[in-house]
């Protein structure tokens, strides 16, 4: 099957609108993956998701290679996309390279994400010009919870707004071939996704986005806590899974599982099938 590349990826800035939703698995991934979305992204959310964290901010560079590496054994189609984790392109331009490198040679991603504010703007320049393609994140960035001071809506007033924009064609200038817009008000959204050639994939932002993204988890319902309001809920698997489970036990306890279609036994030549 045909792989989404990154030109049919900035091509979809006009037509159909991009799908993108996260995986850290292979059998999520595969399933994901057949059911047609464009971009699967190995985010840090599984910072919270697989780690039961309340920030992204422990995950670390071995661990997002590790997650990567499974979910694109797994994908046939859509376009493979890694966070960069906090701290893994922070300290350095040089380092940000090396770990951007080590998650396409490692992992075989097709690309990395990265949170950013004007201080990376190099940092997008220099893992571009080395062949990596950057998708940018803008708005509320989870790796800045403690300075935000919690998940807070971003672009609230005119002046963060106009600096929003700007920071949006600063990173197509550096090289980025989409961004993601997080957590801010839909008119803002819509003016960056006008100010801007490239795509952008939205999540809490609005409807005016090139694409939207959301945290596979969330979708499905496999979740702890009640997902914040930008979330649609398009299936209940807690309470599927709490459902199966309980009949499990059920049936250990009367003694219903395994029934003989479930069990093996002797027969003349050894075992039956
Ligand atoms: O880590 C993540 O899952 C993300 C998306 C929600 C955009 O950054």
């Amino acid at each position: 099957m045909k792989k989404i590349t990154v030109p049919e990826i900035m091509g979809r800035k006009t037509g159909k609108k991009l799908a993108m939703l996260t995986s850290y698995d292979a059998t999520t991934a595969g399933i994901v993956d057949e059911a047609g979305v464009d971009i699967i992204l190995v985010g840090d959310s599984l910072g919270n998701v697989i780690q039961g964290e309340r920030t992204t901010l422990g995950v670390t560079i071995d661990e997002i290679l590790y997650h990567s590496k499974i979910v694109s054994r797994a994908v046939n189609r859509a376009h493979v996309c890694a966070d960069m984790p906090f701290m893994s392109y922070q300290v350095s331009i040089e380092e940000a390279l090396r770990n951007a490198g080590r998650l396409v040679k490692e992992s075989k991603v097709e690309s990395v994400k990265l949170e950013l504010n004007k201080n990376y703007l190099e940092t997008v320049y220099a893992i571009t010009k080395s062949g990596i393609p950057v998708m940018a994140h803008i708005g509320l960035c989870p790796q800045s919870y403690h300075m935000m001071g919690g998940y807070k809506l971003q672009g609230k007033s005119k002046d963060e707004s106009k600096d929003y924009v700007e920071l949006a064609k600063s990173a197509e200038k550096a090289g980025a071939y989409s961004i993601v817009l997080e957590g801010m008000p839909l008119e803002l959204a819509r003016m960056i996704t006008g100010s801007i050639k490239i795509p952008t994939i939205g999540i809490g932002a609005g409807p005016h986005c090139d694409g939207q993204v959301l945290v596979i988890n969330d979708l499905v319902g496999l979740v702890i806590e009640k997902p914040p309001k930008f979330v649609k809920q398009y299936a209940d698997f807690r309470q599927s899974m709490t459902d199966a489970v309980e009949a499990f036990c059920a049936d250990v306890c009367n003694d219903v599982f395994p029934a003989p279609e479930n069990s093996y036994s002797w027969d003349s030549n050894g075992y039956n099938k």
